[in-house]
């Protein structure tokens, strides 16, 4: 892995650990991204007007082949923050409707369907899941004890973002689904650590970055809506594709994918990831940084004498993870302390 370690642009001195906000890109995805926003300084017109279908049209089907989905189910989104506020501003809620999530959930999620809930009337129920989780039969059951006669959505991670815990999804939405109750992954954690196969999951709705665990330039995510669940998705921002003169035969891709002028190049350069994790092993990187999570897990624990959250298995977390800390550790002390002391 150290060999790989030359690959990427991160400041040598600085020890990155925080893939999950913002994942680090290797050189030769980043110089592919250089290369398309330089093709479009070269000609905009020619680039934006004419090549720009085609060109995101490829991406788009690579990435939706890395997904194991078709390319008319996936279309690209800058962030999973905007992927879902589309989805919540477009899902059709009355008063008293409620989206069941979990208590894990990431907070500019929260406040999404916070805001969406003031405006409708639903209301945004967070079922606590009891740490540490040791059975996923049991979790599944924690969470949907929360499911009423009111509950339309479900909103839950694949990954979560403040305890790293990968959630059983696959049952929870094929439960979902047999209710007939609509179901939306964030799985913005999930590309690249966790191999996906998205209609295996069985979500109506997923969305995942590929700009964390991925290794692809900022700004590039991507929405997966099954077929059946595609009619009612309103574009976030209403540009050329709605009403389009050139109709690519998906209103979805044509509704979401052209939002006005923006740089397109971390969509293209998605593929050039794909193929950078591809040709590096990165089953075998996944591997050494889940050891690597394993031993460090075990010392932060021995060093505070706190419980694990979960069992150590890639069933419950793969390259990140979260231990406990002690009752009033002043967090942004430690931080700075990290920082300054071992440039963590
Ligand atoms: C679980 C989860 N969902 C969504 C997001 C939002 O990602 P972005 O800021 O790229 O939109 C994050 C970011 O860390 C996250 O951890």
């Amino acid at each position: 892995m150290s060999a790989l370690k030359t690959l990427f642009l991160l400041d040598p001195d600085l020890v990155f650990l925080n893939h999950g906000s913002f994942g680090a890109c290797p050189l030769p995805v980043f110089e592919t991204y250089q290369v398309w926003q330089r093709e479009l300084e070269r000609q905009p017109v020619a680039f934006l007007g004419r090549q720009a279908t085609a060109l995101l049209a490829n991406a788009r089907e690579q990435l939706a082949a890395y997904l194991g989905a078709e390319a008319d189910e996936v279309v690209y989104f800058p962030n999973p923050t905007t992927a879902i506020n589309m989805v919540a501003r477009s899902v059709r809620l009355r008063p008293n409707d409620e989206i069941l999530t979990t208590d894990h959930e990431y907070g500019a999620m929260d406040r999404t369907w916070r805001f969406i809930c003031q405006q409708t009337g639903a209301r945004y129920v967070r079922q606590p899941i009891p740490l540490p989780i040791t059975d996923a039969e049991a979790c599944v059951e924690a969470f949907w004890n929360g499911v009423t006669a009111w509950t339309k959505v479900i909103f839950i991670s694949h990954i979560t973002s403040p305890t790293a815990l990968t959630f059983p999804v696959e049952t929870i939405c094929r439960r979902a689904r047999a209710a007939g109750l609509l179901c939306i992954v964030d799985g913005a954690h999930a590309p690249g650590q966790l191999p996906l196969h998205l209609p295996t999951i069985g979500a109506d709705l997923y969305t995942g970055a590929c700009h964390k665990w991925l290794c692809a330039p900022k700004g590039a995510a991507f929405l997966y809506a099954r077929h059946e669940v595609q009619h009612w998705l309103e574009p976030l921002v209403v540009s050329w594709g709605y009403e389009s003169d050139q109709p690519s035969g998906s209103p979805f891709i044509d509704y979401h994918q052209w939002q006005g002028t923006r740089d397109l190049a971390a969509f293209l350069a998605v593929p050039a990831a794909i193929e950078f994790q591809a040709q590096h092993d990165w089953d075998a990187v996944r591997l050494q940084c889940h050891r690597l999570a394993c031993a460090t897990r075990q010392r932060l624990n021995a060093l505070t004498g706190l419980e694990a959250i979960c069992p150590e298995s890639p069933q419950w977390f793969t390259q990140m993870f979260a231990a406990r800390l002690p009752a009033h550790t002043d967090l942004e002390a430690l931080k700075q302390r990290l920082y300054d002391e071992c440039r963590i």
